[in-house]
């Protein structure tokens, strides 16, 4: 049963294209199930990035509305799972994951191809893996054509809700050019607000959905954190999971890591110490053995920058060290820039995505701040502890899943959590820091602890195959029953 055909679809894919977590998950789960003996292949969009690695395999007609457009096939290679890449010179082959005026269209077009692609080379897949409103609409396609074409219900689907917040909305002339009836444009299906949601149709669709943690599946039930699809998802809550993502241990291990400035291990922190110093030379601090608090983030308003100013004003004040590394929104981008000018010395920030100083920054600092507003599962928080810098979060989605506060228990916890989203509760958390920060021992256990997590793929890819043999259950029943009710009203015709 192991060998299940699993096909993975996602808008990016580390190594090859990677924007944000969605991409780590791509390039890391596909590898664990296909350790675990899964027959996985991976397909995302093309890009000009990957195209120097890939190789032309064949092109195909995809049908947009009225209008024919060409699919072409290509294959990423020498990558240990198949990864293929589909691309268009219309949608596809331009740099930049998203953040064209027509991206809807562009993943309309992704979905239609991945759909034709699977009917044209008759693929027996026993899993569509699809994820977030990018893909959403391939389980549209596949249920909607069926009966048409009887093998694609073999399929079972799997849909995995990274982001709730984006949910590939636009009007309904994108729907169009799915080619699926009429009917299907219903608030019961795909229709919102007279719009059409692609998020919608992968909810609808599937046989099972999850969340990437457990917290974030209930909290997406609820108005706060359901950003308007909550009422949607409460139909199908009983088809609803949550399975937390992991990290690649090989990649993400202070004992290997090229990058940073010595290795170390949780046995021997001293290499820390090391890296520590060495940072502080690089960013122009003031070496000193005070608390280090960094932020490695995209500076958009979800990961809690709005409380960063006054929590870095406080770590100043109580003598503490402030580091941030990332780009984004020109507002906040600005507002750092202030922050290490009033304070030089002990506030640096770097505005760019650069890997080795990111490294360099969990190996050297002590406190991992992570205030997101909203995280349905995050991974950084999880390198940070593989890399011995405690994580202080805001307790909410898989944040509030993978950090156990101090608080909470001396002997599983690993950092620090608040629990009301303002600067005044993450400034008391701080100071909380501090207090355990000043009696080293203490400080040396937790780190202990916080690197002896297992954040390794291994326990949620095995979530995951659970997850599909229930999806295939359900696929099975939905055909039986969905047949019992034909023969019955053809009797009773
Ligand atoms: C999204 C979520 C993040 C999660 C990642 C991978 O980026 O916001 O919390 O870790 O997807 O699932």
């Amino acid at each position: 049963m192991n060998n299940l055909k699993v096909l993975f679809v996602a808008a990016e894919c580390a190594p090859y294209i990677k924007v944000g977590g969605l991409g780590d998950v791509a390039g890391e789960l596909p590898l664990k199930l296909h350790e675990m003996g899964l027959d996985v292949c991976v397909v995302i969009p093309g890009n000009p990035d990957i195209n120097a690695q890939a190789i032309y395999k064949g092109d195909f007609p995809v049908k947009m509305g009225y209008r024919t457009e060409t699919g072409i096939l290509r294959e990423v290679s020498g990558s240990p799972v198949p990864v293929w890449v589909i691309d268009n010179y219309h949608y596809l082959g331009r740099t930049g994951v998203y953040g064209h005026h027509d991206d809807p269209e562009r993943f309309a077009f992704f979905c239609r191809a991945v759909y034709e692609m699977m009917r044209k080379l008759e693929l027996k897949t026993d899993i569509l893996h699809l994820n977030d409103w990018h893909t959403a609409p391939i389980a549209m396609l596949i249920r909607e054509n069926e009966r048409e074409y009887p093998p694609l219900s073999q399929t079972a689907i799997v849909y995995t809700i990274h982001n709730l917040e984006y949910q590939g909305i636009s009007g309904r002339n994108i729907f169009d050019l799915f080619g699926v009836k009429d009917v299907v444009f219903k608030t019961d299906k795909v229709e919102y607000y007279g719009c059409f949601n692609a998020m919608k149709s992968g909810i609808n669709y599937a046989d099972v959905i999850n969340s990437v943690s457990k917290t974030s599946a209930q909290q997406m039930l609820t108005d706060t954190y359901g950003f308007g699809l909550d009422g949607v998802l409460r139909v199908r809550k009983d088809y609803l999971y949550g399975i937390l993502n992991g990290i690649n241990t090989d990649i993400w291990n202070p004992e290997t890591d090229k990058e940073i400035y010595t290795p170390y291990n949780k046995h021997n922190l001293d290499g820390k110490k090391e890296n520590k110093k060495k940072l502080q030379k690089e960013l122009g601090l003031r070496v000193s053995d005070k608390p280090i608090f960094s932020v490695v983030s995209r500076l958009v308003p979800n990961k809690g920058l709005d409380l960063m100013e006054e929590a870095a004003n406080a770590i100043v004040k109580e003598g503490g060290q402030f580091v941030l590394l990332g780009r984004g929104e020109k507002f906040y981008e600005n507002a750092f820039l202030g922050l290490m000018e009033k304070f030089p010395g002990s506030v640096a920030v770097r505005l760019e995505f650069n890997n080795q100083l990111a490294r360099r920054i969990y190996a050297g600092s002590d406190v991992f701040l992570m205030p997101s507003r909203h995280e349905p599962c995050g991974i950084s928080q999880l390198i940070a502890m593989r890399y011995g810098t405690v994580p202080l979060v805001h307790r909410t989605g898989g944040l509030a899943d993978t950090v156990t506060d101090v608080g909470r228990s001396k002997v599983n916890s690993n950092g620090f959590h608040f629990t009301e989203y303002s600067s005044g509760s993450l400034i008391r958390c701080i100071k909380r820091v501090f207090t355990l920060y000043r009696k080293p021992d203490e400080w040396q256990k937790l780190v202990f602890r916080a690197m002896s997590r297992d954040s390794s793929w291994e326990t949620s890819a095995r979530e995951y195959l659970k997850l599909y043999k229930k999806a295939m259950e359900i696929n099975k029943k939905r055909k039986e029953t969905g047949r019992k009710r034909f023969i019955e009203k053809k009797t009773e015709g």
